[in-house]
């Protein structure tokens, strides 16, 4: 098949950036989103000229790198489908395909589709460390957990750090993200001892750093690629006050 693209081109981040179309020709059905940008890239390195940085990793859905907008939808079209995850089988044959990198002043573009996402790094640093008992390993079950308690804690677990929350908010909000981050640990007994002090400096660095406040828009579970949901928005709320109005915090 082949598909038509239109890509944001960005040299730096003090660079003017603007969109530039490309044909790519002979697109399997099976390649992923990735591997056509990889084909173009190849196509590009033949003719001489540079080709289009994007970031990724794992290409399986779990590290959270391939971050791109794509006809406005963070990801893409498919829900829970992180960028390596959605496939050429998704689109028809001709199809022009627009491709931006996620828009945040709290994640400024590097390159092309590569934005800075340090951000998040240094909210989950502001976090701090959980305690651990030292020693002997510890008898398994020694902390009884429910199944309910420990699923929920995966389900927040599972978020991947993408950004795509952000990129689809209307106010550039990272609440789902911080909401998940707090919500995995406060859900389960051993996240308890700094619950309050961790809730704080990850809320407060998340201001710090330029994120928008979260207006209940929602946007970002409809696009989060591990469909994380917005119940964690609340529990961090709900976390945030109770240790303001402690000494816990
Ligand atoms: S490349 Fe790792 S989640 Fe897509």
């Amino acid at each position: 098949m082949t598909i038509h693209l239109n890509i944001w081109r960005q040299d730096g981040p003090d660079k003017p950036g603007g969109f530039k179309s490309y044909s790519v020709e002979g697109i399997s059905h099976d390649m992923s989103f990735l591997e056509m940008f990889d084909l173009l890239n190849e196509q590009l390195t033949l003719k001489g000229e540079t080709p289009i940085e994007f970031d990724h990793d794992c290409r399986e859905g779990i590290c959270g790198s391939c971050n791109m907008m794509i006809n406005g939808q963070a990801h893409g079209p498919n829900a829970r489908t992180a960028t390596c995850q959605l496939h050429m089988r998704s689109f028809k044959d001709g199809d022009s395909i627009d491709v931006e990198p996620w828009r945040a002043s709290a994640f400024p573009v590097i390159k092309d589709l590569v934005v800075d996402r340090t951000s998040f790094d240094r909210i989950i640093e502001a976090g701090g460390y959980v305690s651990v008992n030292t020693g002997n390993a510890p008898d398994a079950n020694a902390i009884p957990i429910s199944k309910t308690k420990a699923d929920e804690a995966m389900d927040y677990a599972a978020c991947i750090g993408c950004g795509a929350c952000v990129a689809a908010c209307p106010n550039a909000s990272a609440s789902l993200f911080v909401g998940a981050k707090i919500a995995h640990l406060a859900i389960l007994p051993q996240g308890q001892p700094e619950a309050g002090r961790r809730t704080i400096k990850m809320v407060n660095q998340m201001q710090e750093e330029g994120f928008g406040d979260c207006s209940n828009h929602a946007e970002c579970e409809a696009v989060c690629p591990k469909g994380i949901s917005i119940a964690g928005i609340a529990t961090m709320r709900r976390a945030y006050v109770k240790a303001m109005l402690s000494s816990d915090g």
